[in-house]
């Protein structure tokens, strides 16, 4: 009962979050090079007011809630060494801390990213998250 609900709300968050990124990249960004600059800007910014309240927390409830799990779906390294799911749930867990340490410096920190500062590269990783959270199971 405890994971179900700890499952859910992690997927719940991952939903807040990867929505947001997905409603930037194919409309946020889009409304803004249609409108003249300052008022693309001054639009841009209405709605990110909003998304600073929310959608950092989010992330963070999202990887709070995969390290909780993380050792429940995990499991026991046998002695032929990692199965196919620990592999993958491991690459899946390095992607998401990746985007929970840069999200992380940057709204406690205000250190902005480095690399990749767009956000076409956390919409192109939670793609590659979610589709990673579903093969795992396949063998
Ligand atoms: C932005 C980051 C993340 C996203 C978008 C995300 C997304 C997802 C999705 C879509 C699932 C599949 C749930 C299902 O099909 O039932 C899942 C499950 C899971 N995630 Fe994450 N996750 C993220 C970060 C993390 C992190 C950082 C960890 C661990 C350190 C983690 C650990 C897990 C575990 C253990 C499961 C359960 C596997 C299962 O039972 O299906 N996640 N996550």
């Amino acid at each position: 009962m405890f994971f179900t609900l700890i499952h859910t709300i992690h997927l719940l968050a991952a939903f807040v979050y990867g929505g947001f990124l997905f409603t930037d990249i194919l409309f946020i960004q889009k409304m803004q090079k249609g409108l003249p600059a300052e008022e693309g800007a001054a639009c841009r910014e209405a709605i990110m007011v909003h998304v600073r309240k929310v959608v950092p927390y989010a992330l963070f409830v999202v990887v709070g809630t995969g390290i909780v799990m993380f050792p429940t779906v995990f499991g026991k390294v046998g002695p032929d060494g990692l199965t196919t799911m620990q592999t993958i749930l491991l690459v899946k867990a390095f992607f998401g801390l990746w985007l929970g340490i840069r999200g992380f410096n940057q709204k406690i920190f205000k250190i902005n990213p480095w690399l990749f500062k767009s956000h076409y590269f956390p919409f192109g990783v939670v793609v590659l998250i979610i589709i990673l959270s579903q093969i795992m199971w396949a063998f």
